[in-house]
């Protein structure tokens, strides 16, 4: 008689357990630049984050599960997103982590997650090879080798480019990793370069440089540049009478511009899949949403991670998780290869990149980019 009550206590415990078990938190990691000049980014990249992890669990999480972004500064600095990768993995054991901001960090971090058998899901590295680290590498950012020669298309249909100088940072796998494919774009096209310029981290002023661009009277500059030389370098051009147009890749391709160049920002040509003037519904739901929360207009790095997380959310709907984390964050490697999206960005899928001995490696984005001029203040599509 007395058996009973026990026992149909310790049912209800194993079902509060299971029950508690069901709605745990499923845990994931993103390593971004928070301070430092890539803040530029990686505070949209925060942002993006965060709308759609409040859409996500408000609409129920996972099959009933919330999600959890556990967000670290890796400062822009690639000994840091080393650190963070560690801390994120081992001591936070997340599912997946997302990052780093930059592709110099990439390359460096993105070696930690692979050899745990964990994803690491880049929404902002656009250089060659970062996917080519191993097949836990992953990427929503459509790369510079995809998106430059449709910059630079757009840019010599638009505005009769003839010539052009180049201008890159040679200390950074992005700025170096834009610069090959600029190079390239530029041989195929069959446009002639009147000289080629670098500059390095940190620098503040390029007036050597742009004066000696200026002297070989080019139609345009195509610049290979972090936000945080990149602005002075368009302002520091006007100021010596250097009005032709840019041509950026895609760390020219923020909103931030219109701050750090203010009235010099006016000529900047830049590819993406996103684009505020896309009248989308999801791009419009975003775009309020974000503008609402924020008080501040998205950029292309925002919608990227927004983005970076719905993908997430699909592979995961379709994992079950077992509680062994191993086996888990292979279970979402699994998964993601196969999720189709169409988010902020438009329709997105995974294309399989090769490593350096041309086997399969890590996952691509597979997107089409669109090219936008700067003008007044916004970026205007151009067609
Ligand atoms: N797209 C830039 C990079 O890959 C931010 O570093």
């Amino acid at each position: 008689m007395r058996q009973k009550p026990f026992t149909t206590s310790l049912l209800a415990c194993a079902l509060a357990a299971a029950f508690s078990a069901n709605a745990a938190d499923i845990k994931l990691g993103a390593a971004e630049a928070l301070s430092g000049g890539a803040a530029q980014y990686g505070i949209s990249i925060r942002n993006g984050f965060q709308l759609a992890l409040d859409e996500i669990n408000a609409a129920g999480g996972i099959n009933g599960d919330k999600l959890q972004l556990v967000i670290e500064d890796e400062q822009g600095k690639k000994e840091e997103a080393i650190n963070v990768f560690k801390k994120l993995i081992f001591q936070d054991k997340v599912l997946l982590v997302f990052g780093p901001t930059l592709s110099n960090s990439a390359q460096a971090a993105d070696p930690i997650a692979q050899a745990a058998k964990t994803v690491a899901f880049g929404t902002s590295n656009t250089a060659d090879g970062i996917t080519s680290i191993g097949d836990c590498v992953f990427r929503n950012s459509v790369t510079e080798a995809d998106v430059l020669p449709e910059t630079i298309k757009m840019a010599i249909k638009k505005s009769g480019i003839k010539k052009v100088a180049v201008m890159y940072g040679n200390d950074d796998v992005f700025t170096k990793s834009g610069y090959d494919n600029f190079k390239k774009a530029l041989e195929d096209l069959k446009v002639p370069v009147t000289t080629t310029e670098t500059f390095a981290k940190g620098d503040v002023d390029f007036k050597a440089q742009l004066t000696k661009i200026k002297a070989g009277n080019p139609d345009a500059i195509v610049l290979s540049a972090l936000l945080a030389e990149g602005a002075p370098i368009m302002v520091q051009a006007r100021q010596i009478g250097l009005n032709v147009p840019f041509i950026g890749g895609n760390g020219m391709n923020s909103v931030k511009v219109f701050d750090l160049a203010r009235d010099k920002s006016d000529g900047l040509y830049v590819g993406s899949p996103w684009s505020a003037s896309n009248t989308s519904a999801e791009n419009s739901k975003f775009v309020k949403a974000y503008s609402d929360k924020y008080k501040t207009a998205p950029d292309q790095f925002a919608a990227q991670s927004y983005d970076a997380l719905y993908i997430t959310t699909q592979a995961l709907k379709q994992v079950k998780l077992s509680g062994n984390l191993a086996t888990d964050r292979s279970a979402v490697r699994d998964a993601l290869p196969n999720v189709k999206w169409t988010g902020a960005t438009g329709a997105f899928q995974f294309r399989r990149a090769s490593d350096r001995a041309g086997k399969p490696a890590g996952y691509d984005a597979q997107q089409t980019p669109i090219v936008s001029v700067t003008k007044g203040g916004q970026f205007v599509i151009e067609k």
